[in-house]
């Protein structure tokens, strides 16, 4: 290691006010210190600057107002036109995929908090019946869309640091749950500093600054920077298909969504669903400025989730699931044309050392995590296509430990659902009371990717009454 880069670099971040970080210099191995001088090159004493402006800013601002105008929505189907649309739509969709021009992206660097789980999301066991995980989900989708389609369709799964390594093995123990190795593109997303309340970097270890993952929106930049973006396009692929770790009953690669991505030109579109509540989590899409804009609910202030247009219905209603469709285009322009999205700001519990060197465990959130949101490139999209989903047979995501969203409510969703299958195929199931389920049901997509292909794999006048898993290779 140069002295002199070490000189430098230690005055760049004393200008910065920055230069504590150095405090136990003295103190540190020859390989911890070749550690800290590697990260504190990777991450510029500038990038820190402007993270410290963006907070001083937030710290001492209100909310900007949201301010959105409407957007085109298509709705869910009632007409019979409507219906014939969604059905040239899905041809289209299907066009594209027999033609191998869409890619599947899944974000996966998340760290599951309000869950509570230690190993990454994709882990968690979620099958209602089989506790398949809702890594094995996804991949089964993925494999029975190729196997439909006669094409391998590529999938790109971003983590972080903390998932990149379990979720790595996972895939490995489960033999890629049947899918080839070469279809699987892993890439590892960036990290951002976090910051105390005076601006200040805080030490993890003497020799190792904070940094956390720099949110979904990162993935724009990851898939351009790691490289995968340049294999997928020598695939072939012009469309990638975003998606979240949580939830279950994604309509995965789903051809009516890209149909009408497709056709009306999109560049980035997004699925929306009508908000349960005006508190519910979801980010509300609209105009701003002339241009398309997501506001994340926790930048809402509450008369404005209140409000309500002289209909009586809720002024901000299209939420978006975080289910998108980008071209490989697109995703090239933004990141040419900035170094990243902007940064939102969350007040967290940062486990770090005092000024002794003495591990602090915070009870309280005591520090500022910045996150990049992928729908911040909405706004970089000339032309966007809004389509409505359909709650029950689409969106149960997995988010707290428990109550609404999490893993209790996710299982009972897809065996409401999966009833509904059967039941539409001429299955009889068995109903409590309340009219639920009264055995427990689980559908490989293996088996069945939506109801249409149950039929024919049942035998006449079916009666469920046991808990029932239907897989690959199952006779009645
Ligand atoms: P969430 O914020 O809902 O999930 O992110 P989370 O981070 O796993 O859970 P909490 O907030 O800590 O409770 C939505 C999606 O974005 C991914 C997550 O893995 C999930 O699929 N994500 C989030 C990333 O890939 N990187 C990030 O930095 C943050």
């Amino acid at each position: 290691m140069q002295r002199t880069t070490v000189e430098e670099l230690r005055r760049k971040y004393e200008e910065n006010g920055q230069g504590h970080v150095f405090r136990f210099w003295d103190e540190l191995t020859d390989p911890q210190r070749e550690e800290l001088v590697k990260q504190l090159t990777r991450i510029d004493p500038w990038t820190v600057r402007r993270l410290q402006e963006l907070l001083e800013q937030h710290l001492r601002g209100r909310k900007p107002s949201a301010d959105l105008e409407p957007v085109e929505v298509i709705p869910l189907p009632r007409t019979e036109k409507e219906l014939e649309g969604r059905k040239q739509a899905r041809r289209l969709g299907e066009a594209a995929l027999r033609e191998g021009k869409v890619a599947a992206v899944l974000v996966a660097g998340g760290q599951a908090t309000r869950l509570g789980y230690a190993a990454p999301k994709g882990t968690f066991p979620i099958g209602p019946v089989t506790k398949r995980s809702l890594f094995q989900y996804h991949a089964e989708k993925i494999l029975a869309l190729s196997r439909r389609f006669g094409r391998p369709i590529p999938w790109a799964i971003m983590t972080s640091p903390a998932t990149d390594a379990p979720t790595r093995s996972f895939f490995n123990e489960h033999g890629y749950f049947g899918l080839s190795k070469d279809q699987v593109l892993f890439f590892l997303q960036d990290t951002v500093p976090a910051l105390g309340p005076d601006g200040k970097l805080l030490l993890e270890e003497k020799w190792r600054i904070c940094e956390s993952p720099n949110g979904h929106g990162g993935v724009l930049f990851g898939l351009v920077r790691s490289g995968v973006l340049d294999e997928l396009q020598a695939r072939g692929v012009e469309i990638l298909y975003h998606f979240q770790v949580d939830n279950p009953l994604i309509r995965l690669c789903d051809p009516v969504f890209l149909g009408f991505h497709i056709a009306q030109r999109g560049e980035m579109s997004l699925k929306i669903l009508r908000k349960r509540d005006p508190y519910e989590k979801l980010g509300v899409v609209g105009k701003r400025g002339g241009r398309f804009a997501v506001v994340e609910y926790s930048d809402l202030t509450r008369e404005e989730m209140e409000a309500r247009n002289p209909d009586g219905e809720l002024k901000y209603w299209a939420g978006s699931i975080a289910e998108h469709c980008y071209n490989v285009d697109f995703v090239r322009r933004v990141v040419s044309q900035v170094d990243n999205l902007p940064f939102h700001i969350a007040h967290k519990k940062v486990p770090h050392l005092d000024e002794e060197g003495r591990p602090v465990r915070p009870q309280e959130p005591n520090a500022y995590k910045f996150e990049m949101f992928v729908f911040d490139a909405l706004p970089f999209a000339e032309r966007a296509v809004f389509l409505e989903a359909n709650r029950a047979e689409e969106y149960s995501p997995v988010k707290n430990a428990e109550g609404q969203d999490s893993p209790e409510t996710a299982r009972r969703d897809m065996v409401r659902l999966f009833a509904r299958w059967l039941e539409e195929a001429g299955a009889i199931i068995p109903r409590d009371a309340q009219g639920e389920p009264a055995v427990r049901i689980e559908i490989s997509p293996l088996f069945a990717l939506e109801a249409q292909d149950l039929r024919g794999k049942l035998p006449p006048g079916f009666r469920v009454q046991r808990d029932l898993v239907l897989e690959e290779g199952w006779k009645p």
